[in-house]
């Protein structure tokens, strides 16, 4: 699959959601439960970080589940691409890009969600092919403000931005014509997966999606 493959799947796929939950889960056992609470709350797109030992197990159980499509985060290194894809994982996603990374995911078929935050790393995945990209750190490095600044003179670019997003600040990024979701790990606070917590979560992941409505989606 191809970089402009890559962004046609990915744009299609997340222009149904205002909102992609990352989470660091740390238990697989949680999988299921807390994939049908956000599923039920609207947020069916879930980025699963490859942070931590329980990441694959957990991908794998909940691309098991109907309507879910689930995605590995924090993709670094080209290895990681084919274990998410056989993990089930429907893309990937990566703070950056790297000639490895994305060699490495185009060869496995795995769609790639390239990080970028400067207009030079924008004009260098547009010339590979991409078309939408994670602006990440999003609020550190300047917020919804200097995301529509980049967008001026490269409107081709889509964007999902991610880093320090929250209820608050979505609504701004959202408000953007080249912003199709957002990401953000605010949606499932690691305490509520903890206390297995998944009506408050469901609720969470409903309020998330009603952004959905305000931005227009
Ligand atoms: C990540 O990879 O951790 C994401 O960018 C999430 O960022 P957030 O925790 O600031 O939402």
């Amino acid at each position: 699959m191809n970089p402009g493959q890559s962004s046609t799947f990915l744009l299609q796929t997340c222009k149904e959601v205002p909102v992609i939950p990352v989470l660091e889960v740390t238990d697989d056992a949680v999988a299921e439960p807390l994939a049908a609470a956000l599923i039920e709350g609207g947020l069916h797109v879930i980025e699963i970080t490859l942070r931590t030992s329980a990441a694959l197990q957990t991908i794998e159980k909940m691309a098991r589940l109907p309507g879910c499509v689930v995605g590995a985060g924090s993709i670094l290194k080209p290895g990681q691409a084919a274990a998410a894809k056989s993990a089930g994982a429907e893309f990937g996603v990566s703070p950056g890009s790297s000639d490895s990374v994305v060699r490495a995911c185009r060869d496995e078929g795995l769609p790639l969600l390239p990080g970028a935050v400067t207009a030079s790393e924008i004009m260098s995945l547009l010339d590979q092919g991409f078309s939408f990209l994670k602006f990440f750190p999003a609020e550190a490095a300047g917020g919804y403000r200097a995301l529509k600044a980049l967008s001026g003179p490269l409107p081709q670019a889509r964007f999902c931005p991610t880093g320090g997003i929250n209820l608050g600040n979505a609504r701004q990024y959202l408000a953007l014509d080249c912003v199709v979701c957002v990401g953000g790990s605010w949606v499932v606070p690691g305490e509520a997966v903890r206390a297995g917590n998944w009506k408050e979560i469901r609720r969470w992941a409903a309020e998330a999606y009603t952004l959905n409505a305000e931005s227009g989606g």
